[in-house]
């Protein structure tokens, strides 16, 4: 295939940046979009080009470190689906494709695609510690835990921090990140001691990250790589509650 690349270049955070046209040929459809972006940056190296940057790591849709927007899309037009685990089979030969980066005021560019999402670090670390009894090994079932109860908490759980749904939300909100957080936690018998002043003290650091607030568009479920079901905001609200009335807020 030959591709039309509109790709976002920007030298550094304070740096002006513009889209710049490249031309991808000869690209495989079995390959994956980072590795599309891989040709591309050899041929831009051997050319004596400065590459262009970006952020992958696991490339298996695990660790939530890539984040592209592609067509305006956070990680593409595939739903359920990492950006590093999108292949250009689901591209037209001839097409334009046009590759930027997360936009939030809490994502501020670092250079080219790659953007600082350590605003997200920091509510996870907000949210602080869990509180267990140490001691001998605890045999596997010795806690029982209702079956709907774990599936719930693992779903939350799937959450790998990627940040795409602050890039799809107008109001750069960060509720569903913090919501699959906190609803993992929540629901779990290991999470109730600092249950309530955990949900005050990540809500309180997203604010001050600068993410906005969320009036429920929808778009943070729709982009989401795992799926994240929107529900998890609407247990977050209630656990805001439940915070405040039980005079953790
Ligand atoms: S909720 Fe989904 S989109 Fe948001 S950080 Fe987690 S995995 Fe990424
Ligand atoms: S590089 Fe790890 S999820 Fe995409």
């Amino acid at each position: 295939m030959r591709l039309n690349l509109r790709i976002w270049r920007q030298a550094g955070p304070n740096a002006s940046g513009r889209l710049v046209d490249y031309v991808a040929e000869r690209v495989s459809p079995d390959i994956s979009f980072l590795e599309m972006l891989d040709v591309v940056n050899e041929g831009l190296v051997v050319k004596g080009e400065d590459a262009i940057a970006f952020d992958s790591d696991c490339r298996e849709g695990i660790c939530g470190t890539c984040s592209l927007v592609v067509n305006g899309i956070p990680h593409g037009p595939d739903r359920g689906t990492t950006v590093c685990q999108l292949h250009m089979r689901r591209f037209k030969d001839g097409e334009t494709v046009t590759i930027e980066p997360w936009r939030a005021k809490a994502f501020p560019v670092v250079k080219d695609l790659v953007v600082d999402r350590s605003g997200l670090d920091r509510i996870v670390a907000a949210g602080g510690y869990v509180s267990i009894n140490v001691g001998g090994a605890p045999d596997g079932n010795a806690l029982p835990i209702a079956k709907d109860v774990v599936e719930q908490a693992m779903d939350s759980a799937a959450c790998i921090g990627c940040g795409a749904c602050v890039a799809a939300c107008k109001n750069a909100s960060a509720h569903l990140f913090m919501g699959a957080k906190i609803a993992h936690l929540s629901l779990l018998p290991q999470g109730q001691v600092e249950r309530y002043r955990r949900v005050v003290a990540m809500i309180r650091q997203a604010d001050a990250e600068g993410f906005g607030s969320c009036s429920n568009e929808g778009e943070c479920e729709a982009v989401c790589p795992k799926e994240i079901p929107i529900s998890n905001i609407a247990r977050m609200t209630r656990e805001l509650f439940r915070a405040v009335l039980a005079g953790g807020g």
